[in-house]
Order: structure tokens, then C-alpha cells, then sequence
């Protein structure tokens, strides 16, 4: 009995082939559908409060070949606000934000969500900081502008402060520069610069350090992402930004969650060998306190330029760009904008090795209903 057990989980896990094991535990994770997003939308911003995880502005018409232009760009934007609920798989609307941005940063502190930066249709960076107060649905606008706004930034809370780092400025330049808003005095510092300018990276805490990921610089022209990460401790800011092991893949505009207090890096942007943009599916997981990464498997499905956000046991992808439809560079093709949504449930269990019986039943019971399991 014992050995089919052991089959049977040995089993399940290279099915999976996604798991991996950090001291006595095994990390496994399995990929669901989740209920479509009322609207399409890429770039927009995801950010957990509460009940809900609220998505805020983006795009929501196809990235369309610009002759005039020589590049893919966004034809249309959006300032919809919708939360999703995952106890219920369900959406809400919420009013309007004051305005439509996309590429632009969210953050959260207490029931409040900050909107930082991103570009307008006409590709001004926004200065405007507009707030959704998440206890009475209703939008307000600071009366103080954002000091060297720019967009593709990103952001982490550290208390009653959002810390912004980088993303391009007007002419697309990656910028180095860290900025503190003080949520409560509504007032701007400087902080310790990044080592390496970027925008389209990612930042988060993970085991009460801040982190910056990847992202693209005008410095190789775009040419490729980069894999560099680096690590900033609240707590000493003397001390600066300070580089960690790299990712496995270099990648831009990837979605970036806390599950576990790890960082799980999902999917994003490379250039592929002719310098077209190209769509990352795996999943990479950085534990802080090894410094070490891991591989997490892959998305269902091909896209880019989405987000993610943590709640409860579970990372919620939202949205993107699909696959290029038509023939790069001519008229007509496009990067279509999405609606899908999924959901990434991780699952931690005791290793198979230690104690084979109980921990054999609890790595079946990820995969059984308890019945299933007492039949046996
Ligand atoms: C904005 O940029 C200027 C010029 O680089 C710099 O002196 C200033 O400290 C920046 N503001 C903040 C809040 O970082």
C-alpha cells in the first residue's frame, strides 16, 4: 500500500513537474481558470486590499502597428475600475478614476490605493497622484504632483511610505532615481538610488527586505532585458542598494507577487533574435534568506504586459497582450489586448522523505478530496 502511495505521489509530482523543495518542504502549485475580466486591459495595475484586488486603468484596445510611428502602440485607455473577488470568482465596478493612465504604478497603505506616474494616449508621463479611498469607492486627487514623475515605474510600502524607483522618463531614458512618499504629510524625499537604471522592472518585500527585478534601459537601446536584481534594507538605508543572485531569465514587464514571503516572478518580456518583443511563460521563485532561485513551471497561456496580485494561498494574473496576430511590421497586425484570468494556488507540504506515511498522505491530499483518500 504504502509503496502505490509513494508511486502514486512521485507520480503526481513529474506530472506536475513543477514543484520544489526548500528544507523539509515541497512547494507545488496548480494553475486554475478564474471568471474573465469584465473588460480587456494590459499595463494597468493590480493591488490587494482587504476582500478584493482592485485593477485600475491600462489599455484596453489592441497594440496596433504605427506605420508613422515604426513600432506597436496602444490605440486606446482606460480609467475603469473593477475588483475582483476571489472568495466569490466575481468582479464589482467601481466609479471611474479621474483619469486614464496606463504603465503607471499602484500602491496601498491602510484602505487607501496611490496612483504614481504612467503615460496618457498621447504619451505625456502623468504627474497627477489620484487616490481610491477602498472603504467609500470614491476617487480624490492629491494637490501635490508627483516630482519627477515617470512611467513603467515601480513601487513598495514600507509603513505609512510608498518608495518609487525608477521607470523612464519623457524621452524613455531608465532612470535610477528612489523617491519616498509619506502617505500621512503627503510630502516627497529623495532616497538611495537604485545601482542600475530601469523601467518595466518590478519591485516588492519579500522576508522584510525590498527588492528591484529585471526590467528594460535605454543603455543597450532595448535591445535586451535584464536578468539583475538588487536588494535595499528599510531598516539600514545607509548602506544603498546592494546586488543579489541574478533571475534565471532576463525579463521586462513581468508580474511580480509575495506568496509565502517569496518573490514569484511570472513570465514577461525578452527580445527574441530579431528584436521583437517575446513572451516569457515560466515562473521563477527567490527565497531572500538563501538567496536562491527556483523554477516554478509555466502559465497556461502566452501573453505579457499583465499583472498579478497576492491573496490568500494563491497569485491572480490578469489581462495582457497575446501573441503577435499577422506579419511583425505590416499594417494590420497587432498585440491583442486580454481578458483572462488565473489563478496560481500554491500548496506547501511536509517532504516526501521524512515521515513516508503521513507525509505521503498529505502530499495526496493536495490532489484528492479527503474521502478519496480514507476509501483507499
Ligand atoms: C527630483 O530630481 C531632482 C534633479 O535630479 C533632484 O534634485 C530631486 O531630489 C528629485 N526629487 C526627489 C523627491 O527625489
Amino acid at each position: 500500500m504504502v509503496s502505490t502511495f509513494l508511486g502514486l505521489a512521485a507520480w503526481f509530482v513529474q506530472v506536475q513537474g513543477q514543484s520544489f523543495v526548500i528544507d523539509d518542504n515541497t512547494y507545488s502549485h496548480e494553475w486554475l481558470s478564474r471568471t474573465v475580466m469584465p473588460s480587456k486591459r494590459s499595463d494597468m495595475t493590480a493591488t490587494t486590499v482587504g476582500d478584493g484586488i482592485y485593477l485600475i486603468g491600462g489599455c484596453d484596445n489592441d497594440q496596433e502597428w504605427s506605420t508613422g510611428a515604426g513600432m506597436y502602440l496602444c490605440t486606446g485607455l482606460t480609467k475603469t475600475t473593477h475588483k475582483y473577488l476571489p472568495a466569490t470568482d466575481s468582479f464589482e465596478s467601481l466609479p471611474e478614476a479621474p483619469r486614464s493612465r496606463y504603465r503607471h504604478a499602484a500602491a496601498a497603505v491602510g484602505s487607501r490605493i496611490f496612483m504614481f506616474g504612467g503615460r496618457d494616449i498621447a504619451d505625456n508621463i502623468i504627474q497627477e497622484i489620484d487616490v481610491l479611498d477602498t472603504e467609500t469607492s470614491s476617487w480624490s486627487t492629491l494637490s501635490n504632483p508627483m516630482p519627477n514623475a515617470t512611467s513603467d515605474l515601480s513601487a513598495f510600502v514600507d509603513g505609512n511610505s510608498i518608495y518609487l524607483l525608477g521607470g523612464y522618463n519623457a524621452i524613455y531614458a531608465a532612470q535610477d532615481q528612489v523617491m519616498i512618499f509619506d502617505t500621512v504629510e503627503s510630502t516627497w524625499s529623495p532616497s538611495y538610488p537604485l545601482t542600475q537604471g530601469r523601467g518595466d522592472a518590478a519591485s516588492a518585500i519579500a522576508s522584510g527586505v525590498a527588492f528591484a527585478l529585471g526590467g528594460f534601459s535605454h543603455e543597450n537601446n532595448f535591445a535586451a532585458p535584464l536578468d539583475h536584481v538588487e536588494v535595499f534594507f528599510t531598516t539600514n538605508p545607509s548602506g544603498g542598494w546592494k546586488s543579489r543572485s541574478a533571475m534565471k531569465k532576463a525579463r521586462g514587464d513581468k508580474a511580480v507577487a509575495v506568496l509565502n514571503d517569496m518573490l514569484h516572478v511570472i513570465g514577461g518580456e525578452a527580445k527574441n533574435e530579431n528584436g521583437h518583443s517575446a513572451a516569457l511563460m515560466d515562473v521563477e521563485v527567490y527565497d531572500a534568506r538563501t538567496d536562491t532561485w527556483y523554477v516554478g513551471g509555466s502559465i497556461p497561456s502566452q501573453r505579457f504586459r499583465f499583472v498579478a496580485a497576492a491573496h490568500g494561498d494563491s497569485i491572480y494574473i490578469f489581462g495582457g497582450q497575446g501573441a503577435l496576430m499577422g506579419t511583425y511590421g505590416e499594417a494590420g497586425s497587432k498585440y491583442p489586448i486580454l481578458d483572462v484570468v488565473e489563478q496560481y494556488k500554491e500548496s506547501v507540504t511536509q517532504a516526501v522523505s521524512s515521515t513516508p506515511i503521513l507525509a505521503t498522505f498529505s502530499a495526496l491530499s493536495m490532489f484528492m478530496p479527503f474521502s478519496s483518500i480514507f476509501m483507499c
